[in-house]
């Protein structure tokens, strides 16, 4: 039988970033992925890196195209009914952010492990995995050509989304998994047009939320509050105009129109699942934990884990250590919590309940004015946004 010495589940942020930290400390792993390459590199989802997320990428020889590329922003907008406030992010935390869409994120991280050397198996699917507990667990996977074969390897890395069905692994046992449903989702567009600013605007109105993001000079990201049970086909263009203007438009600053080209309703959810760990079975990124998407936190979650489990398997495998990774789990966990917050409390500041009155309304209009009015309210939000240093550990 073949072996490999890690086995990774999910061909995503927290896969990848781990595939490819393991190789540049020698360590060899098989990133397994059910969709096709294609699927992957063009499944549209959000933006934002965190400073360390995007320092990871320079500082891995895989930042290339995007320090080229990307949006530099040093601040956000956050506008209450269209009285926006600007967050100058850089001048409070020393940290900027880049506007680099997780499907090219995807894209560098593919081309970077292929071209060292790495196996990606795209069309591929885990039928099981066996033994966990155990020293040698086993995997079962069906190739594109329908063959089902079977590798041994030291460690699981489910890193295969917030439906993964290994995570039941750990939550039918001692674990647990806390969720929070929220009552509104994202209409989320693809619009050909000038950008309506550089920089983003979070918009909050009695009516709800828009935000007005970016992809490029000529492709314009925009959202806006919906209802969780809405579908593609209550929202014309014309609907999706009237709400962005009335919801984001300022005295100086129209929202941008132009061709929709892609329109999709997101899910909003929390979820955490403690431990990340069983045996020799670790989750990572949204198997284990889901983020609602105000704040675009899951991506760079998702490299912070992987941030731990990596250094933490390197370790284990060269130098039969177990310490790092059998902290995983504590050491992940707080990080996942306060991202949770952050992405909770601006989802709260910014959205409109269903149904709610005026009371409800002005009470989060002078909870984000008391943040923005504040110089330490606005050095709170801003740190939350740019986040912390990815943690770090020697191997
Ligand atoms: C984007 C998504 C977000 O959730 C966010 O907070 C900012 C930007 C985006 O897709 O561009």
């Amino acid at each position: 039988m073949n072996h490999v010495p890690v086995a990774i589940i999910g061909a995503g942020p927290a896969g990848l970033t781990l595939s490819h930290l393991l190789h540049q400390h020698g360590v060899e792993s098989i990133v397994f992925e059910s969709r096709t390459r294609q699927q992957v590199e063009e499944t549209v989802r959000a933006g934002i890196l965190e400073q360390g997320t995007l320092n990871l990428m320079r500082d891995t020889g895989v930042g290339e195209r995007m320090e080229r590329e990307a949006d530099i922003d040093e601040g956000i907008d956050i506008s209450i009914n269209g009285q926006p406030t600007r967050i100058p992010l850089t001048e409070l935390t020393g940290h900027h952010v880049a506007i680099w869409p997780q499907h090219e994120y995807l894209k560098d991280f593919i081309a970077k492990r292929l071209e060292d050397g790495g196996t990606i198996l795209f069309s591929t699917t885990v039928a099981e995995v066996d033994g966990h507990l155990g020293e040698k667990p086993t995997l079962t996977y069906t190739t594109e050509g329908g063959v089902p074969e079977t590798i041994s390897t030291d460690y699981v890395i489910a890193a295969d989304g917030s439906s993964s069905p290994y995570r039941k692994i750990i939550t039918e046992g001692t674990g647990i998994r806390a969720r929070h449903e929220y009552p509104y989702a994202w209409f989320g567009i693809l619009v050909e047009a000038p950008k309506t600013q550089k920089e983003l605007i979070y918009a909050t109105h009695p009516e709800g939320f828009a935000l007005i993001s970016t992809r490029s000079e000529t492709i314009q990201r925009y959202y806006l509050q919906c209802d969780p049970d809405d579908t593609v086909d209550m929202w014309s263009d014309e609907r999706i105009w009237e709400q962005l203007h009335l919801r984001a438009d300022s005295d100086e600053i129209k929202v941008t129109e132009g061709r929709i080209f892609d329109k999709a309703v997101l899910r909003f959810r929390s979820a955490v699942t403690e431990p990340m760990q069983q045996g020799r079975l670790f989750l990572a990124g949204d198997a284990a934990h889901t983020v609602p998407p105000t704040g675009a936190k899951g991506l760079n979650l998702a490299v912070a884990d992987v941030s731990v489990l990596a250094p933490g398997l390197v370790r284990a495998l060269k130098r039969k250590d177990t310490g790092l990774l059998d902290a995983y789990s504590s050491l992940a966990v707080p990080r996942i919590w306060k991202a949770q917050h952050f992405s909770y409390w601006m989802s709260s500041m910014l959205h409109a309940v269903p149904g709610e009155d005026h009371f409800a309304t002005q009470r989060r209009f002078a909870e984000l004015r008391s943040v923005l009015e504040s110089e330490a309210g606005q050095r709170y939000l801003a740190e939350q946004y740019v986040g912390k240093d990815l943690p770090k550990f020697e191997v």
